[in-house]
């Protein structure tokens, strides 16, 4: 089990504000086994997920950032169930997701898809186009001639050309081959895509080209993205709301433009600091806060707020009182002291 991590409900929620939460996700914890050492013992537990909770409204981007190794493609891959939680829930549309059987599952995996970072080692080099993208239909029971048909017409709708369906992988580029792993996590019909680092592998041209597709799929199919980035400005570009995450768990959450016009943890601002601005006189004037060292060890958390040790702005309680999360400038931030 993990300790708290709100002062109070999630509030400022598309469950609170009114209609249902399309994803509503609480408390939710990975623990992954301690490796082994030479003598055979175990060590501690890494606590890759520590508690992590947010609503995602239909229609929504929330996008999760984060240093190396927070927890973000863990998160992920549990909203999917490609990982089985420790503990905590994850409900879809009514239904969570973390307790339903294998069998149960299936409409799920219709409902919610994932994209990945590295388009070419994520897709199959021995199969085509075809087989690819058709193949969560065949899983869901279409006929093959319907599957094909349906994988052409996906080709189509994310900017290649159908008469390239029998091609492999090997034959596109990296930006060509995301928009093959993006037509293929389409093919069901899904409401909500978690894309973890969709765009990170790519160059910076193609980047751009396959950010744009994705907005304009979310627009023209209603969707809903969970977006995992490090890169601030491309979350900056698609998200609606952002959440901030520090060794396995939301820091700061909130309406993007809250957050990037006026970081409250201390955490997101060092972060946002290190964000080239477009306008060199403001680059020149701008502070850059340093971060000194690397994040501990999801193995052995710091105690207290397990950010303290980095921390500018560390006083004596946090080295032993963990903040939890509390609305603070409109959004929700784990710290004792938020703002300037
Ligand atoms: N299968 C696993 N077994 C043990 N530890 C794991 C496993 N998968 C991930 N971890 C650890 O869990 C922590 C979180 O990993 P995760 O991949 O979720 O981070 P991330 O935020 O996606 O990082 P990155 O930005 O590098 O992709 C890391 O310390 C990682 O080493
Ligand atoms: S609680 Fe203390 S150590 Fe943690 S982020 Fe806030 S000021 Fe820094
Ligand atoms: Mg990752």
């Amino acid at each position: 089990m993990t300790t708290p991590t709100h002062a109070a409900p999630p509030a400022g929620s598309p469950a609170e504000a009114g209609p249902a939460a399309l994803l509503s996700v609480r408390d939710l914890a990975m623990a992954f086994p301690g490796r082994r050492s030479a003598t055979g013992r175990r060590g501690a537990p890494v606590r890759a997920v520590d508690g992590v909770s947010f609503d995602l409204a239909a229609g929504e981007t929330l996008g999760l950032v984060g240093e190396s190794g927070c927890g973000k493609s863990t998160t992920g891959r549990m909203l999917v169930r490609l990982l089985e939680p420790t503990s905590g829930s994850v409900v879809f549309d009514g239904r969570d997701v973390t307790r339903l059987s294998q069998r149960a599952l299936r409409p799920l995996r219709r409902d919610v898809q994932m994209v990945f970072q590295d388009p070419h080692s994520s897709l199959n080099p021995r199969q085509t186009v075809s087989r690819i993208i058709s193949d969560p239909l065949l899983v869901q029971g279409w006929s093959a001639a319907d599957a094909r048909r349906r994988a052409a017409e996906l080709m189509e709708l994310v900017g290649l050309i159908p008469e390239h369906i029998d091609r492999y992988p090997h034959e596109f580029s990296g930006g060509q081959a995301q928009r093959i792993g993006i037509a293929r996590s389409l093919a069901t019909g899904p409401r909500l895509i978690v894309a973890d680092e969709p765009v990170s592998a790519l160059d910076v041209s193609v980047q751009a080209q396959i950010v744009n597709l994705m907005e304009r799929l979310r627009e023209e199919l209603g969707l809903s993205y969970v977006f995992i980035a490090h890169d601030l400005s491309v979350v900056k570009r698609v998200s609606d709301r952002v959440a901030v995450m520090y060794l396995g768990r939301i820091v700061e959450i909130g309406a993007k433009r809250d957050l990037y016009d006026a970081p409250q943890h201390p955490y997101t601002r060092a972060l946002l600091s290190a964000v080239p601005l477009p306008d060199p006189a403001a680059e020149r004037r701008r502070e850059r806060i340093v971060l000194l060292g690397d994040p501990p060890s999801p193995a052995a958390p710091p105690p207290g707020c397990s950010f303290h040790p980095r921390c500018p702005k560390a006083q004596e309680v946090c080295r032993t009182e963990r903040p939890l999360l509390r609305i603070a400038a409109s959004r929700e931030v784990a710290c004792h002291f938020p703002g300037d």
